[in-house]
């Protein structure tokens, strides 16, 4: 797996204190009160249902690619659809209208601009069954030690007012960045709780761990 070697440099110091983990301590999380967990939806965004990709792109190679039973998975689609097997809830991908490149590097270079200019990429799915759940399982990609811009999009036009979003990010060294922060900066009004970080080079073996995460909240 290859590391976008601009996006290390600006994150490494941060990387090293926001390694895999859950934060119980330094991250503000003592301070949000979740409601109760009854109806919930885990919601991702990942590089895979971003990009046409063809159809025999080599996974072991790619950066960030995973090939599972055929199919290709990006790293945090694996962590929301095990989050969604566990909670028994919908699995929902945040889709671009926008494809990225299929090229690495490209994508990297175009996710650098587009945060530069405050891009706001239109979604081409709908998110109105969210409306129901009291809590969203939210599994993301940082990118360039920040959401993805259409993740800015989905909260910008979505409310999350009162409902807990527990938040998974996957990343190459960066740990979470600033990323719980600036979700409870986009919605104020929700119970933002930074769940797990996990590096996408071993997302693919960490089922356990998101599985007895997600357990556990429901249990509380
Ligand atoms: C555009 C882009 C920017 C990235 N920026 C960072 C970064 O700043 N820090 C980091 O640790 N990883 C970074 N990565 C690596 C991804 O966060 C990591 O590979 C992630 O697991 C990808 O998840 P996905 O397969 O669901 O897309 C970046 C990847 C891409 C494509």
């Amino acid at each position: 797996m290859r590391i976008p070697n601009k996006a290390i440099i600006v994150s490494s110091a941060l990387a090293m204190l926001m390694m895999t983990g859950c934060g119980d301590d330094s991250n503000g999380n003592e301070n949000v009160k979740t409601v109760p967990i009854k109806k919930s939806a885990a919601v991702y965004f990942s590089r895979v249902g971003n990009t046409d990709f063809p159809s025999d792109i080599d996974a072991v190679t790619s950066a960030s690619l995973n090939r599972i039973d055929g199919e290709l998975k990006g790293n945090a689609q694996l962590i929301a659809q095990w989050a969604a097997d566990e909670a028994g809830a919908d699995c929902i991908e945040i889709v671009a209208e926008k494809s990225y490149p299929v090229d690495y590097n490209e994508t990297v270079d175009l996710a650098k601009d587009e945060q530069g200019k405050k891009e706001r990429p239109a979604l081409s799915g709908s998110y109105d069954s969210l409306k129901d759940c009291d809590t969203i399982w939210l599994s993301i990609p940082n990118w360039w030690a920040d959401l993805p811009m259409p993740v800015y999009t989905f909260f910008e036009e979505n409310d999350f007012k009162g409902k807990n979003i527990y938040v998974f990010v996957t990343h190459e060294g960066s740990g979470f960045s600033s990323i719980v922060k600036t979700i409870r900066d986009l919605e104020p009004d929700a119970n933002v709780v930074e769940a797990l970080s996990v590096k996408g080079g071993s997302a693919a073996g960490e089922e356990k761990t998101i599985k007895d995460y997600v357990k556990k909240q429901m249990s509380k």
